[in-house]
């Protein structure tokens, strides 16, 4: 679907007098934009009173963009029933943990599961796709905003209850069966019924980590099917529409994968200078890691449905963005996949809970520095990017990336800083520094498109997962492991069959009968000639194939492999029973890459980015300078520059294009 809208913002008509809406126009055609995003928090606007539907002055809005060369996409507003509903029917309120209501007042006060809430839903996403359905100003629809913020441990209610029930007899059958599959052997916690099982309220004391597994999962189905109940119903009265949702990067209340089988094509709203963050804003190798993922979840380009365009904040804000910096972050969405990039938001708001949310316009709505800086980028950058619209980065590493596994390290921790996420981060941003794109992939992906594939933490284990690592690298792939793997069967129930880790300890010549989590305990691991510390873990290892690649040098396990090397197949496969600290994380992926043969970019000086995406045989690399200093970097290739002053050096927060033909041609 190429549909040459490259920039984009968000825009809240109905917070400002209509006279002002016609400036709105012309400054956002002059600044480029071709794309609005509106009405996802107007229900009320839309609906003031149940079947008293007020659609003309969003008409209106439309209208006028479109007469200025801007397209809309409309949000259902379901993530903020009016007021009016919840007096009507307030066991529509979701409840939290402890069963209390989480009350009208915020955003996101719905119960996805509950059926009146569905009716309403059904009720007003069938009247406003029917209305908008031939409107010419409209391009396609957001189902909602967001699904899964706000609802972290949500919802406990009666309706939640019985669906949660509903699920558990269509997964397991009999009670017996989920009996055996939860371990309920342990502290009687034995059911005779299916009806006898609850929502996850706070409890005296401990949970069941296989109940809570299968909690979460069902959550993020619901999550699922929430969104599928409205996408039924645009897909069938707009079929000349796409739909998308704005997803939130790592996020893991929904599987986003899942998600992505009912969408045309995902979106995500990237925010690198959060208030909520100590640091003035992410590392870059995290806002990249974010993209990787996003383009992940469907293998497709990605629209940006929010960009920051401004200074964030609620009750308190953050750092003022540095000139450049937007640019530089909306360009670092492009280089990563993003087709378009949607500004949040068009203009800071003068009131509610986001008045401190800036946006390209302040509150004075006059043009200033954010507007000149997105003019610029944009009439820099979208005639390019109708060119390489579709086209996709080409990895030759992969990193394994599982909401399961997520899902089982939120449950146990193993140590009590270990994040799975965060994890996964530490080598993802060792192949970034070396200028390594990388692909995020799903454990049933296949793999053999990739010379080197990282499966962190494989927690989780099936008979047919450890097949398929096997027959990736039996083929000639080359495969990391890592600690914790094939400690537990896909219920949550460690295995007892054999010496960890199961079956991928004849994969890497290994086996793992004892551990040690490191918790506040200092260790060091030898490799080459260096120690180097590590973190969390210490698998204690026992080779049986495997040649010992770094060995730990503490503890009553030292001189023991700390890391290993066996040859399987044509392939090979690593095993890295401990959390490296990031100097002995880059050496390692050193290592990695040079035996899996994998290529860099180039070269570069710190907080220098360099990023392809391919189609047709064209290539278009991206420089991205994350600094207010100049730089130098080198390509280890011949490209032809498209936008940029010089060649291997940058001025502060600049951006250059280049392409080649990969065939000479
Ligand atoms: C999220 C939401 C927006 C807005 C911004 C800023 O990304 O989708 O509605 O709340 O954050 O807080
Ligand atoms: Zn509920």
């Amino acid at each position: 679907m190429i549909m040459e809208i490259h920039f984009g913002v968000d825009y809240y008509p109905e917070h400002w007098p209509r006279e002002r809406w016609e400036t709105d126009a012309k400054l956002m055609q002059e600044m480029g934009v071709q794309v609005v995003r509106m009405a996802e928090f107007s229900w009320f606007k839309m609906e003031p009173r149940e079947g008293e539907f007020h659609f003309e002055w969003l008409e209106e809005a439309i209208a006028l963009l479109d007469k200025h060369g801007i397209k809309t996409i409309l949000g259902t507003p379901t993530a903020a029933p009016p007021a009016w509903i919840i007096e009507k029917n307030p066991e529509i309120q979701p409840i939290d943990t402890q069963g209390r209501v989480r009350h009208f007042g915020g955003r996101h006060h719905d119960c996805q599961s509950n059926p009146t809430y569905r009716a309403h839903i059904k009720r007003f996403v069938t009247h406003m796709s029917q209305r908008f359905a031939n409107n010419p100003g409209v391009i396609g629809w957001q189902i909602d905003n967001e699904l899964g913020n706000a609802h972290g441990d949500l919802c406990m209610c009666d309706s939640c209850k019985a669906r949660f029930q509903q699920w558990l007899e269509k997964k397991y059958g009999d009670i017996e069966t989920l009996n055996d599959a939860w371990g309920t052997a342990f502290w009687s916690q034995g059911y005779n019924t299916f009806s006898q099982i609850s929502t996850p309220l706070i409890t005296a004391v401990g949970e069941n980590p296989s109940a809570m597994l299968d909690w979460k999962c069902f959550c993020s189905d619901l999550i699922v099917d929430f969104a599928k109940w409205q996408a039924d119903i645009i897909r069938e009265n707009c079929p000349n529409h796409f739909i998308t949702h704005n997803y939130m990067c790592f996020d893991d209340k929904v599987n986003y994968y899942d998600l992505g089988e009912l969408l045309d094509f995902v979106s995500n709203d990237i925010y690198p200078a959060g208030y909520w963050q100590e640091q003035p804003h992410q590392p870059d190798s995290d806002i990249a890691a974010c993209h990787d993922v996003v383009r992940s979840y469907k293998k497709k380009p990605f629209w940006i449905m929010e960009q920051q365009a401004g200074i964030s904040g609620w009750g308190t804000m953050a750092r003022a963005l540095d000139p450049g910096q937007m640019s530089v972050w909306a360009m670092q969405s492009v280089a990563h996949g993003a087709d378009a990039v949607v500004f949040f938001r068009w203009r800071a708001c003068a009131m509610g809970t986001e008045q401190y949310w800036h946006g390209i316009l302040g509150h004075s709505g006059r043009p200033g520095r954010n507007y000149e800086e997105a003019k610029k980028l944009i009439h820099t950058f979208a005639p390019h990017m109708d060119e390489f619209e579709g086209a996709m980065p080409k990895p030759e590493v992969a990193i394994v990336h599982s909401f399961r596994q997520n899902y089982a390290f939120q449950i146990q921790p193993n140590h009590p800083d270990l994040r799975y996420v965060e994890h996964l981060k530490k080598y993802y941003k060792a192949f970034y520094d070396k200028k390594i794109p990388v692909d995020f992939v799903q454990d049933s992906d296949d793999l053999s498109q990739y010379k080197l594939v990282i499966a962190p933490l494989q927690y989780l284990m099936t008979p047919e997962l450890e097949q398929h690592y096997i027959d990736y690298v039996e083929a000639g792939g080359h495969l990391v492991l890592d600690m914790r793997a094939g400690v537990k069967d896909a219920n949550n129930i460690c295995m007892t069959d054999r010496e960890l880790p199961g079956r991928l300890g004849d994969l890497c010549g290994i086996e793992i009968p004892e551990y040690d989590c490191l918790f506040s305990k200092e260790c060091q691991v030898l490799f080459g000639k260096r120690e180097y510390p590590v973190s969390k873990w210490a698998d204690i290892i026992t080779l049986t194939d495997a040649k010992m690649i770094a060995e730990y040098t503490t503890s009553f396990y030292k001189q023991t492999p700390a890391v290993t090397e066996n040859v399987y197949g044509q392939g090979k496969a690593w095993y890295v029973g401990t959390q490296p600290g990031a100097e002995l994380m880059d050496e390692l992926v050193e290592y990695f890459t040079q035996e899996s043969d994998v290529e860099r970019l180039g070269t570069a000086q710190d907080g220098v980015e360099l990023m392809t995406r391919e189609s047709d045989g064209q290539v278009w690399l991206f420089v991205i300078n994350h600094t207010n200093e100049e730089k130098v970097y080198h390509l280890n290739d011949t490209y032809r520059l498209l936008e940029g002053e010089r060649e291997e050096y940058l001025k502060p927060y600049e951006v250059q294009l280049f392409v080649k033909n990969k065939y000479g041609r």
